[in-house]
């Protein structure tokens, strides 16, 4: 440890009581008398990495739990659970019209907090047939996971620079290990130093990160590996900003002259086929940023390129953003529609975290049974 290390973590007294499991903990018997230790050598006594990273959080498993009853009742309240119950219907409606074609959005920190099993479900029911992400969950999140690393429960009330010191990373009240996160980039770098020197689409690049699973992976509960054997295309508009942009970062700098890049316009372009192949569209979107105007925007890309298509037909959002800042991620799926890009109707804004919201909407749907009639549109396989 450095000194300025040192110097921080002894003025970090006040978290020690919680990283030592309470105040009681910190007495120590002098005697007849119990005294409060000194706060500087209460530090010194910090939880082993091992302790730290002892619960691994465990995926929901929505097969589990027939939510249709509750998410029925509802739909018949008001506020948010009456936005939910008409959001799982409208999602039941889309996996219903033989026409429509459904893509997933997802935005956040989703996979590390236990709803990786639920987009793994999605997709091996046939209940989504394209997938636009942001790079951290489908590389950090669930590639890492695919690899047979974990997400651990942890605290938000701790002394940061302590994790920092054992190498653990938070994401709220979740740790990860820095360590195999860096395994992770590596492996990422380690597929890029295998294709040739081209540019890919980041569904192309997925594509390859799903073989590797297949061959290498040790967790078969992984949405790179399920939409590479279901033919799902995965979209990560900006699949740089991630773990994956550690390795293509080593493999550029290591192949200054001849290496692979990641080319955007081309998931677009791959993305708007996707449109223009299908009658219809439905959007269900977790989180907003980058992946829900993404996909959006395939109506206005399909009429840019002299096309008439429809807008999107449905359309769901569950989010905690609201729309008085004018951002994207919360801007309301009316307001799309003046943009051209969601048909009003059958479209819904849920404000809620998705880890509340996702496994009711998902779980309505999958116990519905209505994808049992779908067929799978192997979108992947048509790019090729
Ligand atoms: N999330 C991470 O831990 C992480 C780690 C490394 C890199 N990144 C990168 O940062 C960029 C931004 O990603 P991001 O994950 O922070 O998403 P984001 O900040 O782009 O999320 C967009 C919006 O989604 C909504 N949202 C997010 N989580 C939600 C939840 N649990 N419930 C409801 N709504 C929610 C919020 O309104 C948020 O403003 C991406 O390029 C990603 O790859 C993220």
């Amino acid at each position: 440890m450095d000194k300025m290390l040192a110097d921080k973590s002894a003025n970090s007294n006040y978290m020690a009581p919680l990283l030592n499991g309470g105040g009681a903990k910190n007495s120590v018997k002098t005697g007849a008398k119990a005294v409060t230790k000194s706060p500087a050598a209460s530090t010194r006594r910090e939880p082993s990495k091992k302790r730290m990273l002892r619960t691994p959080i465990e995926h929901i498993d929505i097969k589990k739990y027939n939510v249709v009853p509750l998410v029925d009742a509802m739909a018949k309240t008001a506020f948010q659970a009456r936005n939910l119950g008409r959001a799982a219907k409208i999602y039941d409606q889309m996996i219903k019209d033989k026409d429509c074609s459904i893509i997933l959005c997802l935005a956040g920190s989703l996979f590390s907090a236990g709803l990786k099993q639920v987009v793994v479900d999605l997709i091996r029911c046939n209940m989504v047939d394209a997938i636009v992400s942001t790079g951290a969950i489908i590389v950090d999140q669930d590639f890492f996971e695919g690899m047979g690393f974990k997400h651990y429960q942890g605290q938000i009330m701790v002394d940061d620079d302590m994790l920092r010191r054992n190498f653990i990373d938070r994401i709220y009240d979740t740790y990860i290990d820095e360590d195999e996160l860096r395994a992770c980039d590596a492996a990422t770098g380690e597929i890029a130093d295998q294709l040739d020197p081209r540019p890919y689409s980041s569904r192309e690049f997925i594509r390859e990160m799903g073989k590797y699973l297949k061959k290498k992976g040790k967790n078969k509960s992984s949405v790179v590996l399920a939409a590479y054997e279901k033919n799902v295309p995965v979209f990560c508009p900006a699949f740089s900003d991630c773990s994956a942009g550690f390795g293509l970062v080593h493999h550029q700098w290591n192949n200054p002259r001849r290496h692979m890049s990641i080319d955007s316009a081309k998931d677009f372009l791959e993305l708007t086929k996707i449109k223009l192949k299908t009658k219809h569209s439905g959007l269900l979107m977790i989180g907003g940023g980058v992946p829900k105007n993404f996909a959006q925007d395939t109506v206005v890309a399909a009429d840019y390129l002299g096309f008439d298509v429809a807008m999107h037909k449905y359309a769901v959002q569950i989010t905690v953003a609201d729309e008085r800042d004018g951002a994207l991620s919360g801007s309301t799926l009316k307001e799309a529609n003046s943009w051209g890009k969601v048909d009003s109707g059958a479209e819904q804004m849920v404000y809620a975290e998705a880890t509340l919201a996702l496994p009711l909407v998902a779980g309505y749907a999958y116990h519905k049974k209505n994808w049992k009639k779908r067929k799978a549109r192997g979108f992947a396989a048509l790019l090729d």
